[in-house]
């Protein structure tokens, strides 16, 4: 096998004192259907954990509500006490059942879910703690005010926000120190071009979710596939080479459940596009596609009361 090491990547220091290798791994696959309960294979999702130190990852993405709790739990049974590895987690979004996802706020729900991630990943304190979307029932300094106190206790190391607007993060910053957001970002979906251009000139950095489209990009029959050809890679390769080359602060954390998918994705970092391979991408990226079926991972909540959509 081919040499697969994250590490080729680069780091980037989070908050200016964490250092991560950039292309990190998102936890939220290693849980059943809906993100709900168990995984379908238990000792899979395990083995992929256990595999990210050996390919030098040491940034994993996780949230209390994926599962919920599951996928804290199965990072601490694989990996606890994690050595180099550090851990980002969430909170502030509840679930009702698979698919459903609805944000609460309130200060005090807040601290119980820190306390509660402390716990199940066995850990004093929280490297990296995100607001996993700000309820909009609840005043915005009441949320920031909190994780400002999470982080005076010490709690937590680290805070960041997760599918902002650069305002927000501006009224986040008056508040308490900003060091990540979180937002929906890949090649075809740029709508957060301008947060992360506001994330590069402020050194925070940016977590892209959804790096390979949820899946889309690692279909072939795409813009990425002729590329792809030129360097004997996979489309999801190419696509995660892309975002790396996009940006110093950009922190890719593609999701999977499989040693495989883990090891192709590690290996994107075998990939080194030309520029005018980049622009090409990019040019692509940036045209209007044509209607995508709904994703089927992610439903609107059946009750319609304020969640929100993955
Ligand atoms: N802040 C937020 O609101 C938010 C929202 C969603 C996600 N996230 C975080 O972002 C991470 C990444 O997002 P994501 O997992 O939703 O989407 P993604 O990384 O774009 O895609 C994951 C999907 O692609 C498949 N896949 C991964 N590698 C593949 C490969 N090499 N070949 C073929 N298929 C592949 C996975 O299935 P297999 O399991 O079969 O490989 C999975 O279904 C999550 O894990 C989570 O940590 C954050």
């Amino acid at each position: 096998m081919a040499d697969i090491r994250a590490d080729k990547s680069g780091t980037f220091a989070i908050g200016g004192d964490l250092e991560v290798t950039r292309l990190g791994f998102g936890a939220m696959r290693i849980t059943g259907n809906g993100i709900w309960g168990e995984p379908a294979d238990h000792d899979g999702a395990i083995a992929t954990l256990k595999r990210l130190p050996e390919l030098g990852v040491d940034f994993i993405d996780t949230a209390d509500s994926y599962g919920p709790d599951i996928s804290e739990w199965l990072i601490k049974e694989a990996l606890h006490p994690y050595g180099d590895i550090k851990i980002a987690t969430k909170g502030g979004l509840t679930r009702t059942g698979p698919n459903v996802w609805l944000p609460v706020g309130r200060p005090e729900y807040l601290r119980q879910q820190v306390h509660k991630s402390l716990r199940n990943l066995g850990v004093e304190q929280i490297a990296l703690w995100q607001l996993h979307r700000i309820d909009t029932k609840v005043p915005a300094d009441e949320q920031f005010g909190a994780i400002k106190e999470f982080l005076d206790e010490g709690l937590i190391a680290h805070a960041g926000l997760s599918e902002v607007s650069v305002d927000e993060i501006k009224a986040a910053q008056k508040v308490f120190p900003v060091s990540t957001v979180q937002n929906r970002y890949n090649l075809v979906d740029r709508t957060s071009e301008e947060v992360l251009d506001y994330c590069a000139q402020n050194n925070i950095g940016f977590i892209p979710w959804h790096p390979l489209a949820a899946g889309e990009l690692a279909n072939s029959g795409s813009l990425l596939d002729d590329i792809a050809k030129k360097h004997d890679a996979a489309p999801s390769q190419v696509a995660l080479a892309w975002v790396l080359k996009r940006s110093p602060v950009m922190l890719p954390i593609p999701g999977t459940s499989k040693v495989k998918h883990l090891e192709e994705n590690i290996a994107a970092t075998n990939i080194s596009l030309s520029d005018a391979d980049f622009a090409a991408l990019d040019e692509e990226g940036k045209r209007p596609s044509p209607p995508r079926p709904p994703d089927q991972t992610y439903q609107a909540p059946p009750d319609k009361s304020g969640g929100v959509f993955l």
